[in-house]
């Protein structure tokens, strides 16, 4: 390799701005990498990122596609016939773990065919010490490993395994993880997965520590962006057509903690509502101990800010929530809940909830069943508790036996539909605002929109109408969806 390419992809940095620097001189390299290879091969080069888990996950999958673009690979839908493939991957389950190895498994057989093809792991799982050695050890035809913490040096690590020596075998894997950062790089370019819509990071991170979850390990300490960063890239996001916006990180609530300037989640928010051609914003995740009153009363006066709250509730156990480090009580939980039914009108609120926690109890289970009935919750994801190694609740005791889990979790499954459907069926018959998404992939005639509550509805009209807010009256309640018909164009 030349020495000038050794050095930059050595260079450590000591600020964003020379970090940015290095990308740019990463990208120039990568750049003209593919386009031998390319020239080589007689055709342009591939790439397929695939994506696991959240909505942060997705938001860097499109900065990794972003990144592949402006080295010059070009989208290839099927996964198996690209150059390049990225696997970003989630770990906050274990079955999500045991799922994804089977699938890299598959694609072992696939590289053996075309061993040109390359294949990264990168996002939660790849940060996890444990499950990265068995990448390592089990998978070595994996090709680069990085974790979460270094999505933005992509093009570096593009470099290191397009100069790689692969005569080295088994040790040739190129791989890159770091155990946390405090570099936030703008600027990184992106390929969006829809015209219409986008995530925004607005931080990067969990303090929480909830006694079950793996992610503040793997996704390391929160850390903001600034504010004048973020609301720049909303402007130049809604310059280039996207009218709703997702703003992203584990516990939005506590936005702006550690930043130089001064300012909360709600403040953020009322800066969104002034950009000119941004119609929607929501928002993921909200922590209940952080929401605050200054919060419900900016949503409440907002024009802009959809009509959902996910608002994960994970136990309705006051004694479990002490266990799980949820800091709030049973009783809390439900007088937020009815405090923001009552200030916003036409709320949905959606949740979290984990069956199966070490120690639960039927009694537990009761208190779970009696806040969804109290709440009312729209819509709630229900998961079967997974032990992760490292987390304080995989050493405890008292862990449940299976059959006792099942039994609950279809308890709990059960009262959480007969919610949702009591909520979705007060709104059939309404007229309601809804961005129009896509064709309906099941059947052509029909589009597909959201309303602001989250909710999906099908409806007969014309793929002009994408991108487009319309009203739509939604005739028939299916439980997770609508059917409706168009009203006019607004
Ligand atoms: N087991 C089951 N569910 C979990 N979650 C997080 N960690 C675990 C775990 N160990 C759920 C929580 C969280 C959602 C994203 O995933 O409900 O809100
Ligand atoms: Fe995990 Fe709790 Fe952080 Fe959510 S708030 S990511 S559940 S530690």
């Amino acid at each position: 390799m030349n020495n000038s390419i050794t050095n930059v992809i050595n260079k450590k940095p000591d600020n964003d701005a020379e970090e940015l620097q290095i990308i740019r001189q990463c990208t120039g390299i990568a750049k003209e990498l593919v386009a031998d290879r390319s020239k080589a091969a007689g055709r342009a080069l591939t790439y397929h990122v695939t994506t696991f888990g959240c909505q942060m996950n997705a938001r860097d999958s499109e900065k990794l596609a972003g990144i592949l673009e402006e080295c010059g690979y070009i989208r290839e839908e099927d996964e198996l016939d690209a150059d390049i493939v990225i696997y970003n991957t989630c770990t906050v389950r274990d079955n999500a773990n045991q799922k994804f190895f089977g699938h890299l498994g598959s694609i072992g057989a696939i590289k053996k065919k075309r061993p040109d093809m390359i294949i990264g792991v990168c996002g939660c799982l790849a940060q996890e010490e444990s499950a990265r050695e068995k990448i390592l050890s089990s998978f070595s035809f994996v090709d680069l490993v990085f974790g979460t913490h270094n999505v933005f040096d992509f093009a570096r690590l593009l470099v290191r395994v397009l100069t790689r020596d692969v005569t080295k075998g088994k040790g040739s894997t190129v791989t890159d993880i770091w155990d946390d950062t405090d570099l936030i790089v703008e600027d990184i370019p992106v390929k969006r997965n829809f015209k219409y819509r986008s995530g925004v990071n607005i931080m990067f991170g969990c303090n929480n520590f909830c006694s079950y979850c793996i992610v503040p390990y793997v996704r390391g300490r929160e850390r903001s962006r600034k504010s004048a960063d973020i609301i720049d890239e909303i402007k130049r996001l809604s310059a280039d057509g996207v009218k709703e916006i997702m703003l992203l990180g584990q516990n939005v609530n506590s936005y702006g903690r550690g930043l130089e300037e001064k300012i909360s989640f709600a403040q953020l928010l009322k800066k969104v509502e002034e950009i000119d051609g941004i119609e929607r914003i929501r928002f993921m995740t909200s922590h209940p101990k952080d929401l605050s009153d200054e919060l419900i009363d900016v949503m409440a006066a907002s024009k802009k800010i959809c009509r959902h709250i996910h608002l994960p509730l994970q136990s309705g156990s006051t004694r479990i929530l002490k266990s799980m480090n949820r800091h709030y009580t049973k009783e809390q939980y439900v007088e937020l809940a009815s405090k923001i039914r009552e200030r916003i009108c036409d709320i949905a609120i959606t949740t979290d909830i984990i069956i199966g926690y070490p120690g639960e109890t039927d009694a537990d289970i009761d208190d779970t069943i009696d806040v969804i009935e109290k709440v009312g919750f729209d819509g709630a994801f229900t998961f079967i508790y997974s032990k992760r190694t490292g987390t304080p609740a995989a050493s405890m005791p008292d862990q449940v036996p299976e059959n006792v889990v099942k039994r609950n979790f279809d308890r709990v499954l059960k009262k959480v539909q007969e919610m949702s459907m009591t909520q979705a069926m007060k709104n059939e018959g309404r007229i309601m605002d809804v961005l129009v998404e896509d064709v309906n992939r099941q059947d052509t005639s029909l589009l597909t929109g959201r309303l602001s509550n989250n909710m999906n509805v099908h409806f007969p009209g014309d793929p002009s109408l994408i991108g487009q807010i319309v009203d739509v009256k939604l005739d028939e309640c299916k439980g997770f969806y609508y059917m409706g018909t168009l009203k006019e164009e607004k």
